[in-house]
């Protein structure tokens, strides 16, 4: 007899790691000598830990430290530090006890999801928007509701998007800058959503992970304008910690309890080796500006090359490390074209489809996180692909 399978086993894939997994293989078979695949599809740092994060954990691994559970919300050091950090970077004040370190900002969201919102709540957010935003929230059983954006509001969402929401939301989820768009939320504008979210009892969760990585405009915290906000944040991108797998949240004083009961019984703890190199790399600035000094010049190629090439509408590329072409005026099917533009000029994208199923077909996902040589070559390579 075929037994159930819950409601968590539907959860869709999410598409960029197939891409991955096709880039990889195109890579493996490749003659010796033939042009490599250039890797514009991957979501990471290619550059890993910095120096003085790795050494701090290889100093803690050999003083024999035991490396046992941390308590559910993670090193006191660590939770000091990013406090600090708030005070130094946007001038907010955070007591150290509303700082829960978690298993990067994947362990983060379910924590924040089952905290703050019941099973049949919906919980709204732009489109385009990061895949596992509604895949977590639909696997435990909860509603995505979808605003689909455009260019003429960055796609990022407006209280005017918000007050035309019937039935309200219980939540809403804002990402800047965001993935996949890099487009940024300006002060004014996270002020007026927060505020509006505070006004209307909707919950309001901010993923800030991009922090950092931002070419020019400012970086607001959702933390400095809402006590009721769930700030999520990581080492992932700008402290380039992706497999360390270290992130936190700023709670507010509501949700500290539960979550914190929520974490001992879902994680007990997020990795201690991680949690010791991830309080280091606050020491580690100038190695992750120089990192991000590579991106500022990457995207500066990319939004030199991309329309010279016929990739000539493209997102605000505030920061994050993702331009997001609209390619509507050379296809409709992005799965298709992505394949394409693998098979034939040897570059890795991904597919809009990922990001907003109703209209990603039209869109395609660069990320310029990957080395200097391949961005340079990408353009050339894309003009000659599409003259073809
Ligand atoms: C917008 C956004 N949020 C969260 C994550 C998850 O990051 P991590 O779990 O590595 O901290 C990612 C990863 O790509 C992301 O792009």
């Amino acid at each position: 007899m075929a037994l159930k399978t819950g409601k968590g086993a539907e959860a869709p894939p999410f598409l960029v790691m197939d891409v991955i997994a096709a880039a990889n293989a195109r890579a493996a078979s490749l003659p010796p000598g033939a042009p490599g695949v250039l890797r514009m599809e991957v979501g990471q740092p290619g550059t890993g830990a910095p120096r003085g994060a790795a050494e701090a954990a290889i100093r803690a691994l050999q003083a024999g430290q035991p490396m046992g559970y941390t308590e559910a919300f993670g090193l006191r050091p660590l939770r000091e530090r990013i406090a600090a950090h708030y005070r130094e970077k946007y001038g907010v004040v955070i007591a150290p006890d509303r700082v829960a370190v978690t298993v990067g900002a994947s362990g983060a969201f379910p924590l924040a999801f089952l905290a703050a919102f019941d099973a049949g709540d919906r919980v709204a957010m732009a489109a385009p928007f990061y895949p596992p935003y509604a895949n977590i929230l639909t696997a435990l059983g909860m509603v995505p509701q979808i605003l689909p954006c455009d260019a003429s509001t960055r796609f990022q969402p407006t209280v005017a998007m918000l007050e035309a929401l019937d039935p309200r939301p219980e939540g809403l989820i804002v990402a800047s800058p965001c993935n996949p768009a890099g487009t940024m939320l300006s002060r004014q504008e996270l002020d007026a959503i927060a505020s509006w979210c505070e006004a209307n009892g909707v919950r309001l969760i901010s993923d800030e992970i991009y922090h950092g990585l931002s070419y020019g405009a400012e970086e607001c915290t959702a933390a400095g304008c809402s006590d009721s906000a769930i700030v999520v944040n990581s080492f992932s991108k700008y402290f380039s910690m992706t497999g360390w797998r270290i992130g936190w949240m700023v709670l507010p004083e509501d949700l500290l309890r539960p979550v914190e009961c929520l974490a001992q019984n879902m994680f007990i703890s997020a990795p201690h080796v991680a949690q010791v190199a991830a309080e280091a790399s606050f020491g580690c600035i100038e190695e992750l500006e120089a990192n991000k000094a590579v991106y500022a010049r990457n995207r500066a190629t990319l939004l030199r090359g991309l329309p010279e090439a016929g990739f000539d509408r493209l997102a605000e590329a505030d920061g994050a490390f993702y331009i997001w072409a609209d390619i509507s005026r050379l296809t409709n099917d992005s799965v298709g074209f992505a394949a394409r533009m693998l098979a034939e000029a040897g570059i890795a994208a991904t597919p809009g489809v990922d990001f907003d199923p109703a209209r990603g077909g039209r869109f395609l996902r660069f990320s310029y996180c990957g080395p200097e040589a391949a961005m340079a070559e990408a353009v050339p390579r894309l003009k000659r692909w599409l003259s073809v």
